[in-house]
């Protein structure tokens, strides 16, 4: 960050625009859409970022916290603001609606990945940032050794790839069929899917974000190839369990397992949060191509 001058200026838009720092634009004021803009308000400047917008779908909620003039109103006014990065933390739906003209514009940090499960979400969202030169960050979450992951995937390494997550049936916000089963875990361990990424994110969309991450980063397996076994286990009050296992040729594997705290019956365990602000730090710039931050 050295050499950067920070000194505010007014943009052609007359927002004003200080020097040298990256603009965050950030969509959904949730647990974590909060966490980043207290970040953000904390510690940006040090880390050469300052808030360009926030929005949220009930805009009351911003009110108190967020000053006026970083509140955005109307998603599509989105421009105005001359974000250098965009950061989705609110719903699937916001990178299928939005994610296109976000990536025309700015650099698009998805926090939901499980949007990407959609095919022509994902093919659209390639393209926009291959054509505009802008960066799809795919952040890593709680998927730990994504870029070793990646790496395998290069090399031409990677035959198979599954991800395991364990949590309290409490932790689950599941649509259909899951969320009867899961009604059922609450006395015993149960597997609730096994199977491909794809069919599961569209009835697990809060849940498996982590999945998704993997699957953008082994996009030769990609949403089909990579699989996905979710587990509601009553005996796991206060952490999640995320477990990767990568094979290879010749016998190649590697397996890890990750214990990540959660507050009870909380759908994003603590150390996500930090997970989510290290990733934003990536988010400089690295061309119009999909990367994992
Ligand atoms: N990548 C990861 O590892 C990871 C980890 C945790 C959460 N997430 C995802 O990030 C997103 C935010 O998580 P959170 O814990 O802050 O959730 P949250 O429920 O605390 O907040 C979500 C926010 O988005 C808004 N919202 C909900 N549905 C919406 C819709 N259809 N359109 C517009 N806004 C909507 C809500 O009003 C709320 O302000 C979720 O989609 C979640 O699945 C990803």
């Amino acid at each position: 960050m050295s050499g950067f001058l920070f000194t505010s200026v007014k943009t052609a838009g007359g927002m004003s625009k200080s020097q040298g720092r990256r603009r965050v634009g950030i969509v959904g004021y949730g647990h974590l859409g909060q966490y980043l803009v207290q970040q953000l308000q904390k510690d940006g400047s040090q880390h050469g970022l300052e808030l360009a917008f926030v929005w949220n779908r009930d805009a009351s909620k911003l009110e108190g916290t967020v000053p006026a003039e970083l509140q955005l109103g109307d998603l599509t006014d989105f421009l105005e603001r001359r974000a250098d990065i965009i950061v989705e933390v609110a719903h699937p739906c916001i990178a299928q609606d939005h994610g296109e003209s976000f990536l025309k514009a700015a650099d698009f940090m998805v926090g939901s990945p499980t949007a990407l499960a959609d095919f022509g979400t994902e093919l659209k969202l390639r393209e926009a940032a291959r054509q505009a030169g802008h960066t799809l960050y795919i952040p890593s979450g709680a998927l730990w050794g994504g870029q070793d992951i990646q790496r395998l995937h290069d090399g031409g390494m990677l035959q198979a790839l599954t991800v395991t997550m364990v949590k309290h049936p409490d932790s689950f916000r599941l649509g259909g069929h899951l969320g009867e089963l899961v009604q059922g875990a609450q006395q015993e361990r149960k597997v609730l899917y096994y199977g491909p990424v794809r069919g599961l994110c569209p009835l697990a969309p809060n849940n498996v974000n982590t999945m998704a991450a993997a699957c953008m980063a082994a996009p030769s397996l990609g949403f089909d190839g990579v699989k996905g076994c979710l587990v509601a286990d009553p005996n796991l009050p206060d952490y999640h369990v995320v477990e990767i296992e990568a094979t290879g040729p010749g016998g190649f594997s590697v397996s890890t397992r990750r214990k990540n705290p959660a507050a009870c019956g909380a759908v994003t365990g603590a150390a996500t949060f930090v997970a989510f602000w290290s990733s934003l730090l990536v988010c400089q710039g690295h061309g119009g191509r999909v990367y994992l931050c």
